[in-house]
Parts: C-alpha cells; structure tokens; sequence
C-alpha cells in the first residue's frame, strides 16, 4: 500500500477544526492520507459542510434511528469497514463508543483531547484545570481504549496557564496546539514509526538509509 492509499475515517459531532487541520495537512502535503468518510452524529454538525466543501464524503447517521448505542455503533463499524479504513480520528466527536466498536477497530482509533493526559478525562476540561489552578496544559493524541481518555498517549504538546484565563482563552491556545500535533500523529500511524509496548508508546529507531 502506498501511504496516499492510507485511508482514514473521521468521526466528528461539531465544528471540525481539528478535521479542518487534517484536510489542512493532507492538501498540503504533510499527511500522506486520504479522509474516506467523515461521519457526524448530529445534522448541523459544522464539520459536515467543511467536509463536503473540500469533496469529502459526509454522512448525518442519526442515533434515534437505532435501537440501541450497539446497534448504532456496529452500523457505524459496518460504514467504515465498507470504505476500508485503516484508521478511525476522532474530531470532538461526543459518543462514548461502545466495546463492540472498539474491539472491531482495536489498535486503530486515535483521539485527540484538551488536556494533559492523565490530568483531567472527560468533559469541560480546560474549566478544570483552571480550576485545579494547574500552571500549564495542554492537548493529548491517544489511541482509544474502553476507558474514556484513557488509552495510550502518542503526542503531546504543553500551553501556560495564565492567571487572567477564562476556559476560553485556554480552549483557543490549546486548540493551536492540537492542530499541529493531530496530524503530525496521524503521519506517524501511518509511517508505521510507533513501537507500544503495554501502554507505552516510543519511536521506533529510524531506519539508516
Ligand atoms: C477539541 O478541543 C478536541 O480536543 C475535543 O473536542 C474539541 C473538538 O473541536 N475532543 P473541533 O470540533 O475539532 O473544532
């Protein structure tokens, strides 16, 4: 396979300025990929129309139309399989998957969240950590495991803390930050350059050419 075949799944349920970023990457040559599908949760997700405005194909699967988080999830599994994905981003997408999804993709989902990882899962993170009154933050690339934000980390990058933020100011810089790392991430995967060992992930030597 060359790395312009690598075929990637998007799942977003908002804005999409992390998608942005990665179509950013890939139409300028950083990310050697190709977004197959960008699939949304909710209808008026912003990120659709991103999608669709640079040729992407963009699905609305809308959740009250099955029974069950399973049954949407394995018809979720069912479109990227049907598309061939290698590697399923998350983008703000806001489901909590389900263990069938994550055990069909095992090893090939990655996020990215707003915050140092182990510091602060879950939601309203940067409140949090202003709160807490961590002195710096920032934004974490993890592949996805059973526990929300808690599979192995791949990327990191650091942003202060500044007495005068609000939990938008740091959102704003941490964001700068997650559209540098997310693709970077991903050109990783996709070189194949991550060595995990449990749940630690390093760079494998580069090879002497
Ligand atoms: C980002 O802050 C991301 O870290 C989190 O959700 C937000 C999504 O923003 N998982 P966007 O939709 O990519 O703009």
């Amino acid at each position: 396979m060359t790395s312009s075949n690598y075929k990637i799944g998007v799942l977003v349920s908002g804005r999409g300025t992390n998608l942005q970023a990665i179509i950013d990457a890939i139409e300028n040559g950083e990310l050697k990929a190709r977004i197959a599908v960008v699939i949304s949760d909710k209808q008026d997700a912003p990120a659709l129309e991103r999608s669709r405005k640079h040729g992407i194909e963009a699905v609305w699967m809308n959740p009250k139309q099955f029974a069950s988080k399973k049954e949407y999830d394995l018809a979720l599994a069912l479109e990227l399989k049907n598309r061939q994905i290698d590697l399923v981003c998350l983008a703000g997408y806001m489901r909590i998957l389900s263990p069938e999804f994550i055990g069909i993709f095992s090893g090939k989902i990655i996020n990215i969240h707003p915050s140092l990882l182990p510091a602060f899962p879950g939601l309203n993170v940067q409140q949090k950590a202003i709160d807490y009154g961590v002195k710096f933050s920032g934004c974490t690339v993890h592949f996805v495991n059973e526990e929300v934000d808690g599979g192995a980390i791949i990327l990191q990058a650091v942003v202060p803390v500044h007495d005068s933020d609000d939990a938008q100011t740091l959102a704003d810089r941490i964001l700068v930050q997650e559209h540098l790392i997310y693709p970077k991430a991903i050109q990783m995967i996709i070189e194949n350059r991550l060595h995990i060992e449990n749940r630690k992930v390093t760079l494998k030597e580069s090879i002497p050419s």
